[in-house]
């Protein structure tokens, strides 16, 4: 939901400005654009609606940009439409002449009465955001020292943002800051880096301040100071970043999101290694281990997302209470928030995100924790701020997922909450020996997740087949139909086909009568406890004249003579389902979306992390 990256040193910013921008695409495009500041004092900046790409051959047509500082931001645009005037870097320069430059991620929520008294004051703004508000006000309260504008500045606003300044009459000085967005610092010789995260980082350093919520970072060449908005120190600790450079290219893969769904066995092997321990029966999770008195008496467990962790979520619900025989509630994150929720101290609130910065997730787990839950978080991007606020968590450590639609993700939140469920379920009614049978399953799932990433070419074969058609359905029953749930967003949100997921049993209630000979239904119909149920379903369509598209237990010959065609998945027990069967149907939306040449990683709309409300 935006990505800024700002440079200082002694190297050329343009180039490494644009490689950044690259990098945190994957956040925002619907505008970028980019400033520098050389020596002398004198601002360049090109902004641009359209991909970074765009900003790129502009800047190359108008013969680059010098100078050793600059800021750059890609937009997913908030207020005001994705247009040029709307691009950032915003600045005060109408108003004030200081010549102060802000990108910014995140979204000022008073900036109407900001805006309301600096109309007053004279400014003129040319653009609907509200970053260009901040810039003014930043400009208005500027004294001859931008890093007191910007601490000034901030005290006035309310929101969230993750900021980068610069200021023609310092041309050494980068201000920076941060609230309730990401953001950070790398540590070069004598240069910094900073940025939403970490991937425009690692090329060029592995060293990083990780900067607290609610920090001002003034950087020059050779020195940073940190301080809250009130001029009082911070400490800052530097630290090494554990992704690497291999992890967040592409290689040989066509796309991101195709290389993420290759990556799954392996995220898989990783989320489980060292936690797993087949011999003792046991799970073992470190990051939670503290607080196994308050989970021994936990009598709920509320499960929180949006998306697809979302459906990692209700998948959860049945492994959960499988397992474990807690009651478990989910919800969305943003729905939960607002509805005065009933929490108490033996309530378990588990935050489920891959980034770890979705701003519903994150403030319905402050609110959790305010009311006084034990809250933990399962979260992928270590550092992130609902891991930082839970009181405890599991990584799902899957390594980076760059592809806007969420894949090894998923998978990874599954494994995540199946190992949370056992250890739950070990202090309660599961035993050692049906626990080791469990864990057996779940140590062979990568091998099993290969075996249906090896049938891709069968299943691009069969998604070509109704590529063109509009409307979709995906079925299921029991801990698939979240799975029916994810199928349909995947589809949706990478190929812009309509496709509804639902319980199969709730298909006869209104959505048959949607069903003719122009609608696929793709139903996950594993042989498991609702199988027979489950076939009854597929009649019900193919009575109808629907093409059915099964997602189906290898060796089911019964399936086949059933259905147009099945992808067939290992057999594995039930409460791994879930964990497989979203495979294929992974790889189905990601071929209709190549076969309908959209653009995979960057659907549009969309953005990867939503740290807006
Ligand atoms: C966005 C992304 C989805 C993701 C959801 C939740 O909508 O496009 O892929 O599932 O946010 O994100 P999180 O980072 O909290 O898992």
């Amino acid at each position: 939901m935006c990505g800024i990256v700002a440079y200082i040193g002694s190297d050329q910013a343009m180039p490494l400005l644009l490689e950044g921008l690259k990098r945190l695409e994957y956040r925002g495009y619907d505008s970028a654009g980019l400033a520098v500041l050389s020596d002398d004092g004198e601002i360049k900046a090109v902004k641009t609606a359209g991909r970074v790409h765009v900003l790129e051959e502009q800047i190359e047509s108008q013969g680059g940009l010098e100078g050793t500082i600059g800021i750059a931001h890609t937009r997913w645009a908030t207020h005001g439409e994705p247009n040029n005037t709307n691009a950032h870097p915003h600045d005060d320069d109408k108003a004030t002449g200081h010549g102060i430059k802000v990108v910014h991620n995140g979204i000022i929520e008073n900036h109407n009465a900001l805006k309301t008294l600096l109309l007053e004051q004279g400014h003129v703004f040319e653009s609907e955001t509200d970053t260009e508000v901040l810039a003014h006000l930043i400009g208005e309260l500027y004294d001859g020292d931008l890093e007191s504008a910007v601490q000034a500045a901030l005290r006035e606003v309310t929101g969230a943002y993750a900021i980068a300044v610069i200021c023609s009459k310092e041309p050494g000085v980068i201000v920076a800051a941060r609230k309730g967005a990401p953001l950070m610092v790398g540590v070069g010789g004598s240069e910094y880096i900073v940025a939403s995260d970490s991937s425009a980082i690692v090329a060029h350093t592995n060293k990083a301040i990780d900067l607290e919520n609610e920090t001002v970072v003034k950087l020059t060449r050779d020195s940073f100071r940190t301080t809250t908005v009130e001029n009082m120190p911070v400490s800052a600790k530097l630290m090494e970043l554990e992704v690497k450079l291999e992890q967040i290219e592409l290689g040989d893969f066509e796309h991101y999101m195709l290389k993420e769904i290759h990556e799954q066995p392996q995220a898989i092997r990783r989320c489980f290694k060292g936690r797993v321990d087949v011999e003792s029966g046991r799970v073992v999770l470190g990051g939670i281990a503290d607080f196994a008195p308050q989970l021994l008496k936990a009598k709920r467990i509320i499960l929180l997302g949006q998306g697809t962790a979302l459906h990692s979520c209700m998948v959860g619900e049945y492994i959960i209470e499988e397992l474990a025989k807690i009651p478990v509630e989910v919800d969305y994150a943003s729905e939960f928030r607002y509805r005065n929720p009933i929490i108490d101290e033996d309530t378990v609130v588990v935050a489920v995100s891959q980034s770890g910065e979705t701003l519903d997730t994150l403030n319905a787990t402050r609110e959790s924790h305010q009311r006084g839950a034990l809250t933990l978080g399962l979260v992928n991007v270590v550092g992130s701020t609902i891991a930082r606020e839970s009181d405890a968590g599991v990584y799902l450590r899957v390594g980076p997922e760059i592809g806007v639609a969420s894949t090894k993700a998923f998978v990874g939140q599954l494994a995540a909450v199946t190992m949370l469920a056992v250890s739950l379920g070990r202090t309660r009614y599961l035993g050692e020996d049906a626990t080791r049978e469990l864990l057996q399953h779940m140590l062979a799932m990568p091998d099993h997740i290969q075996s249906v990433i090896d049938g891709s070419d069968g299943i691009r074969d069969v998604t070509a087949k109704y590529v063109d058609l509009e409307n979709w359905l995906f079925l299921g029953r029991g801990s698939n139909f979240p799975v029916a749930l994810e199928g349909a967003l995947k589809l949706k949100e990478i190929s812009y086909i309509h496709a509804e997921g639902m319980p199969a049993a709730e298909m006869k209630h209104g959505p048959i009568a949607l069903i003719d000979k122009g609608m696929p239904v793709v139903v996950v119909a594993t042989r498991n406890s609702q199988y027979e149920k489950v076939l009854s379903n597929i009649q019900e369509v193919r009575s109808r004249g629907g093409h059915v598209i099964a997602v189906a237990t290898e060796g089911d010959a019964e399936i086949a003579d059933l259905c147009e065609d099945v992808f067939y998945v290992p057999d594995v027990p039930e409460t791994l389902q879930p964990m497989l069967t979203v495979v294929p149907l992974q790889l189905l939306a990601y071929h209709a979306a190549v076969l309908r040449g959209k653009d995979v990683d960057k659907p549009r709309n969309l953005a990867k992390s939503v740290t807006v409300e």
